[in-house]
């Protein structure tokens, strides 16, 4: 009997059929990367691949959503995994004695789904909440004004104060959209930063396991034009920190080398003053990666289905990885997205909807069918094979926070 697909498949992609054939053309910005540097790291591969201003997968299309995107999110499913998020945030910002404002920075932001739903769900501290959306896809930066007014930064202090003050107190929620997280040092923020699926966009590094030691995967443009890896020594230091992460790794395991998502969770972390980090993700240990196949926890897709390797369609489907939750700082809590649903008042919301339900379903208005739709959503957001096993980790910054 064949194996049921990993829970991650089912997960960001609604049907996962494996083997996208190569579409042959390298992207500009690769093919002068390769001309210029002879190979890359995987690591600066996918950031190219991904990323490149005019020919990476986020720049030009590639993105979240049921419809017209590539992949399956939580925020993408419907507005109650913004409406759990809601709750949490209320009862962060009633913990915190009720700061204004209260600033919640979304890495990975995306089209603004999340930040759609918050505000939508219309939480207490709304009056105070300042959402800053950060994303690096001017396409889809250019969507989030679609449905939310965005105040930019006028009126606010500059990104070197972004929680010290609001342009009309109480005046809230509003939203900001910018390009690139604020600079860890110049910014400190009571409120929260929040990531959903964003880590495993963060390009990673990638060892193989020799028969002797930890080598790093390099990819190089071959003279029949397609890519192939090549491996490269790594400094013993490196080896050595693998052989202990992962000691049963065999010859030819592989392992993901997450310094960027690593970076990315101590500045948010140095942002807050007062608050939490809290990311959402699919997440294993690097010894569990290393005993399974690369292309179980490296997986590429596009238009919904599961995309071919890495190397091939370069720019045209999107490329993730498992975060490797022992290469980040230690959370203070870690949990499964089911259970911290449930934690943070999921059955009432579908109970209250059921309810709803109940009194519209007659009239068969918009809020009768939107009532109707939570207990869908829940279902898909908590499936343990699917979404509701993605990890959910909690960093506590400064008094208050717990
Ligand atoms: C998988 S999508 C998730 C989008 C959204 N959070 C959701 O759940 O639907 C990851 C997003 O993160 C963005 N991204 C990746 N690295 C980023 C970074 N360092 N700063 C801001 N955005 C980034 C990508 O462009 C992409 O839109």
């Amino acid at each position: 009997m064949a194996e049921d697909p990993p829970a991650e498949d089912r997960a960001r992609s609604a049907g996962a059929a494996p083997g996208v054939s190569p579409d042959g053309e390298l992207p500009e910005g690769l093919r002068e990367a390769f001309e210029h540097l002879g190979r890359l790291r995987f690591d600066q591969f996918m950031e190219l691949a991904l990323y490149a201003p005019a020919t990476g997968f986020f720049a030009v299309h590639g993105g979240a959503g049921r419809r017209t995107g590539d992949f399956m999110t939580s925020p993408e499913v419907g507005p109650t995994f913004g409406a759990v998020l809601a709750r949490h945030l209320d009862e962060l910002w009633r913990r915190l004695d009720r700061p204004s404002p209260f600033t919640v920075i979304e890495g990975g932001a995306g089209r603004g789904a999340l930040a759609i739903a918050v505000a939508a769900a219309a939480p207490e501290c709304a009056p105070a909440l300042h959402w800053v959306l950060v994303e690096r896809s001017a396409a889809l930066r250019d969507r989030q004004g679609e449905h939310l007014e965005l105040t930019g930064l006028v009126g606010l202090p500059e990104p070197g104060g972004l929680g010290a003050g609001s342009p009309e107190e109480g005046g809230g929620p509003w939203f900001t959209s910018l390009a690139a997280m604020p600079e860890p040092s110049g910014a400190s923020i009571t409120g929260a930063v929040v990531a959903n699926e964003l880590l495993d966009n963060i390009p990673t590094r990638l060892l193989a396991r020799t028969a002797t030691t930890w080598q790093e995967v390099m990819v190089a443009l071959g003279d029949d034009g397609r890519l192939r890896e090549e491996l490269s020594e790594v400094p013993p230091v490196v080896a050595e920190a693998f052989d202990e992460v992962a000691p049963a790794a065999v010859q030819d395991a592989r392992a993901p080398w997450q310094p960027g998502a690593a970076k990315w969770v101590v500045d948010a972390i140095d942002l807050v003053e007062r608050g939490e980090v809290l990311v959402f993700d699919y997440a294993d240990t690097t010894a569990s990666m290393a005993a399974r196949p690369q292309d179980q926890w490296l997986r590429t897709y596009r238009s919904h289905q599961r995309g071919s390797s890495p190397l091939e369609s370069a720019g045209r489907q999107d490329i993730t990885v498992e975060v490797a939750l022992d290469q980040l700082p230690e959370p203070d809590e870690v949990c499964s997205q089911a259970a911290w649903l449930a934690a943070n008042g999921l059955d009432e919301l579908v109970a209250r909807a059921a309810r709803r339900w109940e009194e519209r379903a007659g009239v068969g208005d918009l809020a009768a069918m939107r009532a109707r739709s939570v207990s869908t959503e829940a279902a898909a957001l908590t499936d343990e094979s699917g979404l509701g096993a993605f990890k959910v980790l909690r960093w506590a910054v400064g008094p208050a926070s717990t």
